[in-house]
């Protein structure tokens, strides 16, 4: 078991595909700058790594969409979620973009690598090519008629009517995004990268992080390095299913060049997630050569020392459990130049939702980070966010709460107790610290100083950041109570040494909590931090080797301290008529999706073309009777079902998964249509198709046809 010494954070490199809404904010960058800003304070060497997702498919459609170049794209959107991000105080050490040259030349240098060792596959197989557009499709280029569903629609990759996982093979006619052409079957090679091969490997490395089998002592010393649930779950059924070679290459001209000057390679480009997890890597690259000190990266990825973070949104997790540990795995295979370090913990969060819906780019559904600022401080926004950060469940995020955590706890609780200390200091103490506050009244206070410090510790690193902040909080109201009760503004009437030591005490609770709640909300803090009279910025005190919060140990500020004279409002309490207008733009928001949801519906209400009688009688409709229902494995939509037939037994796989049961299924009269060509799904075979209707919600209801002896009749 390592000690580390340093600590690198990473968060995951957005798409330069669109405005990072509070739900990313939440799960990824907000967390990782409280544990960063939290490190600082305490001393610690560390870094914070990230920036923009700048390759990818997404990101040409949105191009060509617009008439633009993808260039043009991942430029807009890089300033403008970097700039967002900084408004908002998310502390980056360094914020790259995956489109520069250092990036590139890593990526390439990883391939090539890789490639020398003999490691990756080189496989050859048939996809689709539109030759109007002379271009191979990937996925998302591809769309067609989903055979589970019939939505003329479905994407090649998934059908979002029904939600089943597709590949572009699978689509009934299928039509190229860029031309409309039914898109030919093409041969092309392409680099697999065999995950296979590190199985093994990557068992080894999931066990020494998982709870349930990590060596007792790694618990016990290390707990920091314990995965959550969830990353453990994700990872472990993907290693369970047995990994399977993925290909890291693809036929597009946007993105990192695959670097071999042969035919093979021509025309190809390193598969997004391939490049992107690297990105970590040019980054603190970049970050060193700006420090004047280009060795330094080694110090975060190569030294045994160094403990890797990775802040990622639970989507992520197997690209950097078990993707990502693969690529450095075959890197460091008898390395001649440096074996990188495996993250030893990739805190993934759950999903934040918005006023209890899900974040949706595609319905415009979010409130996007940059907007939010434009109207609300930062600070308010991370103290909410932190307060409902989503650690092992999904949280929300609401209006309503927003509004009652500012008023509530920003304002009246730590704003009102800040402002009353420095207002009261100055008028009636000519801006001084009146007293010397002794150790013994300072652990009076009722807050026990040690075992908070080490609950916040506890609390930071084991990230448990909602816990963070409620500590923070719990003490601004431990020392607003304090005051209240204290009544210095009587009692001075009467006993001015008494009020003094009040006031001494109350300046020093200002100073601990400017230091205490500075990951959370650190402008904030600074402006305390000025109002209690110091030049300088609170990370400007930052002393390696030296925790600052070590000061709330004992009273920090001494008698006669000056304060700065002046006081300012904190908080401004958000007010009912600053909400309306976001209350109002989440209805349209929902009222737009339910229009063009129901538009959906009455598209449905233009009719097929006509068909002729005979046409109608080649349908051959029957009634069914269930006899037998299972899931079928790896498609969560699928029920096998056996149907009886009169005196035949017919096998359909229908997509009804979601709402029925297998046992609710069995002994159901259904309608199939029993004269419909075979068809091949998921390998299996299905002889037929059911009857059933979509509800209003979603929902399919199975038509069950009612009557006596009726098992193998034709419906008429
Ligand atoms: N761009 C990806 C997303 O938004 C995340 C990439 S993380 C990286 O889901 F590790 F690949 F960089
Ligand atoms: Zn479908």
């Amino acid at each position: 078991m390592p000690q580390f010494t340093k600590t690198l954070v990473t968060t995951a490199l957005p798409y330069a595909n669109g405005p990072v809404h509070l739900g990313h904010l939440a799960g990824v960058y907000l967390p990782a700058d409280l544990y960063v800003r939290y490190k600082r304070l305490k001393g610690e060497d560390v870094i914070h790594i990230g920036g923009s997702d700048e390759h990818g498919v997404p990101i040409t459609i949105t191009a060509e969409k617009e008439g633009i170049a993808p260039r043009d794209v991942v430029d807009r959107y890089h300033r403008m979620n970097h700039e967002a991000f900084l408004k908002c105080g998310i502390s980056f050490d360094y914020y790259g973009r995956t489109t520069s040259g250092v990036h590139h030349k890593t990526a390439q240098e990883f391939f090539t690598e890789i490639e020398q060792k003999g490691i990756f596959v080189k496989k050859t197989e048939k996809l689709f090519f539109d030759r109007k557009a002379e271009r191979f499709l990937s996925d998302r280029y591809v769309t067609g008629t989903c055979p589970i569903c019939n939505n003329t629609e479905a994407n090649g990759d998934q059908c979002e009517q029904c939600g089943t996982h597709l590949s572009p093979l699978e689509l009934i006619n299928p039509k190229s995004k860029l031309s409309d052409a039914t898109p030919e079957l093409r041969e092309t090679m392409h680099w697999y990268f065999p995950l296979g091969r590190f199985q093994e490997e990557l068992e080894r490395y999931v066990h020494r992080h998982d709870l349930q089998t990590m060596p007792r002592e790694d618990i016990e010393n290390d707990p920091y390095s314990i995965w959550r649930p969830n990353v453990v779950n994700y990872t472990r059924t993907w290693l369970k299913q047995g990994l399977k070679d993925r290909a890291i290459t693809r036929d597009l001209a946007w993105g990192i060049k695959v670097p071999l000057e042969n035919e093979e390679a021509a025309g190809k480009v390193l598969y997004v997630w391939f490049d992107a997890v690297l990105g970590y890597i040019s980054f603190t690259r970049e970050w060193a050569e700006q420090q004047g000190d280009p060795e330094a990266w080694k110090r975060y990825w190569q030294d045994g020392k160094s403990r890797i973070v990775q802040f990622i949104g639970k989507d992520n997790v197997v690209f950097h459990t078990l993707m990502l540990p693969a690529i450095l795995m075959a890197w460091n295979e008898a390395s001649q130049s440096g074996c990188y370090n495996l993250a030893d913990n990739v805190p993934a969060s759950e999903f934040m939702t918005f006023e209890g819906r899900k974040f949706s780019k595609s319905r415009n559904y979010a409130v996007y980070l940059g907007e939010f600022l434009e109207t609300f401080p930062a600070d308010t926004l991370r103290y909410s966010i932190a307060m409902n950060y989503p650690e092992n469940k999904d949280t929300d995020f609401s209006w309503q709460d927003f509004q009652n955590r500012t008023n509530g706890e920003l304002a009246d609780t730590l704003g009102n107790f800040i402002k009353r200390s420095v207002d009261f200091t100055n008028s009636r103490f000519d801006g001084q610290v009146p007293h010397a506050c002794t150790p013994e009244e300072w652990n009076a206070l009722g807050i026990d100083w040690q075992e908070s410090l080490e609950q916040l510790d506890l609390a930071y690193e084991g990230f448990h950041f909602r816990e963070a902040a409620s500590l923070g909080m719990d003490i601004a109201r431990a020392a607003n109570r304090f005051l209240t009760v204290s009544e210095p503004w009587k009692v001075i009437k009467i006993e001015r040494d008494a009020a003094a030591r009040t006031m001494a005490l109350s300046l020093n609770l200002c100073h601990a909590l400017s230091i205490a709640l500075f990951p959370v909300i650190p402008e904030t803090c600074n402006r305390i931090h000025a109002m209690l009279g110091f030049g300088e910025r609170i990370e400007e005190l930052v002393t390696p080797g030296k925790s600052l919060l070590a000061e709330l140990l004992s009273p920090g500020l001494k008698r006669g301290h000056k304060i700065s004279g002046k006081s300012e409002i904190l908080f401004t309490k958000i007010e009912e008529s600053d909400i309306a207008p976001e209350l109002a733009k989440i209805e349209g928001l929902v009222a737009e999706a339910e229009k063009r949801e129901a538009g959906a519906e009455q598209q449905k209400m233009e009719f097929k073309p006509l068909i002729s009688f005979d046409d109608f009688l080649k349908v051959d409709l029957r009634v069914g009777r269930v006899i037998a229902a299972e899931k079928v494995q790896k498609a969560a939509k699928l029920l096998k079902l056996q149907l009886q037939v009169g005196s035949v037994t017919k096998q359909v796989l229908a997509g009804i998964a979601k709402y029925y049961s297998p046992e609710e299924m069995v002994g159901k009269n259904v309608v199939i249509v029993a004269n419909l060509a075979e068809r091949t799904i998921r390998d299996d075979v299905s002889e037929g198709m059911i009857l059933a209707v979509e509800g209003a919600d979603g929902k399919l209801f199975v038509v069950e046809p009612e009557g006596n002896e009726i098992n193998g009749r034709q419906i008429q």
